[in-house]
């Protein structure tokens, strides 16, 4: 059975320097341009559109499929998609000119194809060439770096529902040639579109992009913006075992630091109140509660229960302002402090610390584990949130890759191990240790007194 009338796939494959293939000859813009005719011709609803792997025939590309009928259609231009749309998928004609069904032609080419791809990279392996996709790693800041640097410039803002590249650099004071640049660069990431020389937003862009949409993420994502300066700093991380950078301590990092944590946590808390949350809690102290998101999530679940934030005097401002807009002011306080150094208080039924261990030492954290033990009432449990490395620390590649985060930012933090966590929770006079696995890159320990 067919859910539509028509199923039309069109190869998108792309293929390694110096080979043809449908992606070389343009398929995105026959994807694109397609989509786009199908909703003016009102056929969106009946024909379904869908990218696929390489079809074999790749020196005649763009190739697409039109199926129930099994067409082939070989060297699709835009300016033929309307014609095919019209013609084949309204009434039902294919495009001559454009079908491809002479088989055994067709299985000779892909088989020549196939040969030669197979001959060239064979060619390649000798000659001593890279594979392309170690290649696309090694490259892979491009569009980082260009989604980052629109981010600060509020370029998705400055394009608003329009702009040529000289009215949108003007608004965002940057240099038109370069904005030009970059716009078209974001074009081809799918974040904007360009007609007849005007950008527009996407609705992706307008939507976490443009300042006004409810989902506008570009606070938290200058945090990353400001991440990435810290990384270029790696290599002398490395050499040095530290952090070679300044925490920066103006007001706008900590907003887009906060922000960020927000962003993260708004997704994570609820799986980690399914985890953890329990009848009969009622004390919750929840360590760096940053935007109090957690505490929130929690005592929004919980009738009766009360949390108390402990986070640095810079940050409590921020965390009481989303208490108050969560409305939650008179069931969760902020107290400004340092974990490492001030007190705990006691006979707490939860201790919180989410994403807060990979900022620390070891020995700063088993101080911590300790004091949070002493700070629970028998029976209460340490919640540890993080990205937990398996025991060797290779895997998962986020929570490795993070540990690097950490070193570029912080003195002595570092993504830890499960051994670790069960260790240090152990040493710190805890009876019991479960790890749970939650879906995502974060997962939890533990510990109960
Ligand atoms: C990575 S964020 C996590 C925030 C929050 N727990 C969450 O998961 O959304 C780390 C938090 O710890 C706070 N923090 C860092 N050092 C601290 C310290 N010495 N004492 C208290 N809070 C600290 C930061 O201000 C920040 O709010
Ligand atoms: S790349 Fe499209 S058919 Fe091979």
């Amino acid at each position: 059975m067919e859910a539509f009338r028509h199923h039309v796939f069109v190869c998108s494959q792309q293929k390694p320097e110096g080979v043809t293939s449908c992606a070389a000859a343009g398929s995105a813009r026959i994807f694109d341009t397609l989509n786009l005719e199908l909703r003016k011709q009102g056929l969106d609803d009946d024909v379904q559109v869908t990218t696929c792997g390489c079809m074999g025939l790749c020196d005649h590309g763009p190739v697409m499929i039109v199926y129930p009928e099994g067409t082939w259609y070989r060297g699709v231009k835009t300016e033929d998609v309307a014609e095919i749309v019209e013609s084949h998928l309204h009434s039902g004609r294919p495009v001559a000119r454009l079908v491809w069904n002479d088989a055994p032609a067709m299985k000779a080419a892909a088989l020549e194809h196939r040969d030669h791809v197979r001959a060239m990279m064979q060619a390649r392996d000798r000659a001593g060439i890279m594979p392309d996709p170690l290649n696309d790693m090694i490259r892979g800041y491009m569009p980082s770096r260009a989604i980052l640097t629109a981010l600060e410039l509020d370029l998705f803002t400055a394009v608003g529902n329009g702009g040529s590249p000289e009215v949108v650099a003007a608004k965002a004071n940057a240099n038109p040639r370069a904005t030009e640049m970059l716009l078209n660069s974001l074009v081809s990431l799918k974040l904007l579109e360009k007609k007849d020389g005007v950008f527009s937003n996407t609705p992706l862009s307008s939507r976490y992009f443009v300042e006004g949409s409810k989902d506008n993420a570009r606070g938290g994502l200058l945090h990353t913006a400001h991440i990435w300066h810290r990384w270029s700093t790696l290599t002398d991380c490395v050499r040095a075992g530290t952090s070679v950078s300044q925490r920066g301590s103006d007001s706008s990092w900590t907003e887009a630091f906060i922000a960020a944590m927000d962003r993260n946590a708004k997704e994570r808390a609820r799986h980690v109140v399914k985890a953890v949350a329990a009848n009969g809690i009622r004390r919750i102290l929840d360590l760096g509660g940053g935007s109090a998101a957690y505490s929130i999530a929690f005592v929004s679940e919980l009738p009766g229960a009360h949390a108390d934030i402990l986070d640095l005097p810079d940050v409590v401002p921020l965390t009481r302002s989303y208490i108050g807009k969560a409305g939650l002011s008179g069931r969760i306080t902020a107290r400004a402090g340092s974990m490492l150094t001030d007190p705990f208080g006691e006979n707490y039924d939860l201790v919180l610390l989410n994403a807060i261990c990979h900022m620390f030492s070891e020995e700063q954290n088993r101080a911590i584990f300790q004091r949070a033990c002493a700070a629970l009432a028998p029976g209460g449990r340490l919640v540890v949130q993080d990205f937990i490395l398996e025991a060797d620390k290779t895997a998962p590649q986020f929570a490795a890759l993070f540990s690097l985060n950490m070193l570029v930012g912080t003195q002595a933090g570092s993504s830890y191990s499960e051994p670790e966590y069960e260790q240090w929770m152990k040493a710190a006079g805890f009876a019991k240790v479960e790890r749970v696995r939650l879906p995502g890159p974060s997962g939890l320990m533990i510990a109960t007194r």
